[in-house]
């Protein structure tokens, strides 16, 4: 089914949206913020974030946050309910990707990876879902990838989390059922950002922030659980996720590269 237009009024009043100062999360803060939507930004760049809202001219809200400490995202939370009235959107794209080599294996990557990316999201969901629930509406972005789809070469510190996302928005979806608020999964394939400049391998289907944040933005409103681009390459991962794993194993040694 097609995602509505784009160019009609959103359906969010305010949003929060943490990684905010960088790549994906910053483009859906303009991308937001330019549809009249009032937006709280989230992450740890100060500066980065006061650049963004300065270039928002007043319609994007600096709030200074690292996701892996709980009790600062209740207090942020807390601060934009107070500032900026309730919730009713929050994309939590907050991440880190660092490349895995199995021939030096980095403890700490694996450590941030859950601690940011798994952690950081269920201490944003832990804040969100009481008020929500309270509110009797909202929309929570978990922001996860493809790559949480299944193993891949060098995506030991990352896919995982990524794979772990997948399964707390699927569980959080059905347990939020009827409550008002709606859990939506975004799985984005290769979007040039900081985080992809360390990819030194061919990235097929390469998509600029800009054009991540226009497909998530109208994929979240159409309020369907996965939002995920671009279609081509979703397909061609989705169907070698079904393949048996002899298959599955000679395309990714074929076609994947380990080093
Ligand atoms: N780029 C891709 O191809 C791609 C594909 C699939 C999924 N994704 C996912 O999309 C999300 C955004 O990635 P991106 O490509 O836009 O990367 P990015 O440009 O590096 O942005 C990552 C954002 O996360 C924030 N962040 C990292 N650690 C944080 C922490 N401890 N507390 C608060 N914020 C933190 C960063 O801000 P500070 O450093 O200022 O804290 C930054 O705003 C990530 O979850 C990533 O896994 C990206």
């Amino acid at each position: 089914m097609p995602s509505p237009a784009i160019s009609a009024p959103l359906p969010w009043k305010t949003a929060w949206v943490v990684g905010a100062s960088h790549g994906i999360g910053r483009a859906v803060a303009l991308r937001l913020a330019s549809a009249g939507v009032t937006v709280a930004a989230s992450a740890r760049d100060e500066a980065a974030l006061a650049g963004l809202s300065a270039q928002a001219e007043g319609g994007i809200v600096a709030y200074p946050l690292d996701v892996t400490d709980p009790d600062g995202v209740e207090a942020t939370v807390a601060a934009i309910e107070t500032d900026l009235g309730a919730i009713d959107l929050a994309v939590l794209s907050a991440g880190v990707w660092d490349p895995f080599s199995i021939d030096d294996i980095d403890i700490a990557a694996f450590r941030s990876g859950i601690e940011v990316n798994y952690l950081g999201t269920v201490n944003a969901v832990a804040a969100l879902v009481p008020r929500m629930r309270g509110q009797g509406r909202g929309q929570i972005a978990v922001v996860s990838s493809v790559a949480g789809y299944f193993g891949l070469p060098r995506s030991a510190a990352y896919g995982p989390t990524k794979a772990a996302l997948i399964n707390l928005a699927e569980c959080l979806r059905t347990e939020l059922d009827g409550t008002g608020v709606t859990v939506s999964l975004v799985n984005p394939g290769f979007v040039k950002t900081r985080l992809t400049a360390k990819n030194d391998f061919p990235m097929p289907f390469l998509m600029t922030p800009e054009a991540a944040a226009d497909r998530m933005v109208r994929g979240l409103v159409s309020g369907r659980f996965e939002v995920a681009f671009p279609l081509r390459f979703v397909l061609i991962l989705k169907t070698l996720g079904l393949l048996p794993y002899p298959l599955f194993f000679w395309i990714i040694r074929k076609f994947v590269s380990r080093k």
